[in-house]
């Protein structure tokens, strides 16, 4: 077997989970609940891809506008401003709160107050992966994008359609969804079929205390290691204890 290309999150132990890293080009989907660090996540990897190999990245909200985002982002020491301003750092703002001008179209798509159709949103990704030769994207979080569509067939083709084009691209990228089950019995959801990695962050009680876990539970042409780990959101962002176990 010829040597996988790996793209290092430069997350601290999650990257000894995956072998190096996410093979390039893949798309990778992130599920958890409300303040697993999903946000976190996504950011730290584009933040890490600036920082460590001169990287573009080009994040994706959905959810959360720009300006939220570098405020919170801002407490980890993450000068997200500075990396736009260098052209190493683009988004592409999507959230309800967000004003698109006119471009919507047709076959439309509600996300908040706004109308716009899974085309436009496909059309601008492949666009700005191109004007900022970005190598890393973050889409937080597709649940918006593909909620709209209750109908599983027509689901499973708007999912398909994204990874596709994410992977059609140079880059290599992350995206998230809520997790809507927890629990160590949870149900598998559609999308996660759909990805060529699924990473769950949940938060567990084990014994009298909660913690925060991670688990690897598909990754394409790597060897992972699939053990539930645990791992803290620090000041410095996400940190995996990959060599810990939970049990
Ligand atoms: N500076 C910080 N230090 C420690 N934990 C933080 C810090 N900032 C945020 N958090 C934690 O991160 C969580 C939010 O992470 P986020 O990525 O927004 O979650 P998600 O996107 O999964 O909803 C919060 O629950 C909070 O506990
Ligand atoms: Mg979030």
């Amino acid at each position: 077997m010829s040597k996988v290309e790996r793209i290092p999150t430069g997350i601290s132990g999650l990257d000894e989970m995956l072998a190096g890293g996410i093979p390039k080009g893949r798309v990778v989907l992130v599920v958890g609940g409300p303040g697993t660090g999903k946000t976190i996540l996504c950011a730290q990897y584009l933040v890490n891809g600036i920082v460590n190999h001169g990287e573009p990245g080009l994040f994706i909200t959905l959810d959360e506008n720009r300006n939220h985002l570098i405020r919170e982002m801002t407490s980890f020491g993450w000068d997200i401003p500075g990396f736009e301003k260098a052209n190493k750092w683009a988004f592409i703002d999507v959230s309800p709160s967000q004003n698109v001008e006119g471009e919507a179209k047709s076959s439309k798509l509600t996300i908040g107050k706004k109308d716009f159709s899974m085309e436009w949103v496909i059309a601008r990704i492949k666009a700005e992966v191109k004007s900022l030769g970005a190598k890393r994207l973050a889409v937080d979080p597709i649940t918006s994008l593909v909620f709209h569509y209750q109908d599983t067939t027509q689901r499973r083709s708007v999912i398909l359609d994204l990874v596709d084009t994410l992977s059609s691209t140079d880059a290599t990228t992350i995206m998230t969804t809520e997790l809507r089950i927890a629990g160590l019995e949870r149900n598998v959801q559609l999308e996660e079929y759909l990805a060529h990695g699924v990473i769950v962050l949940q938060t567990l009680q084990v014994g009298k205390a909660i913690t925060r876990v991670i688990q690897i539970e598909k990754m394409r042409e790597t060897p992972i290691d699939t053990q539930i780990r645990p791992y803290r959101i620090t000041e410095k962002g996400i940190e995996i204890y990959s060599r810990e176990s939970v049990f």
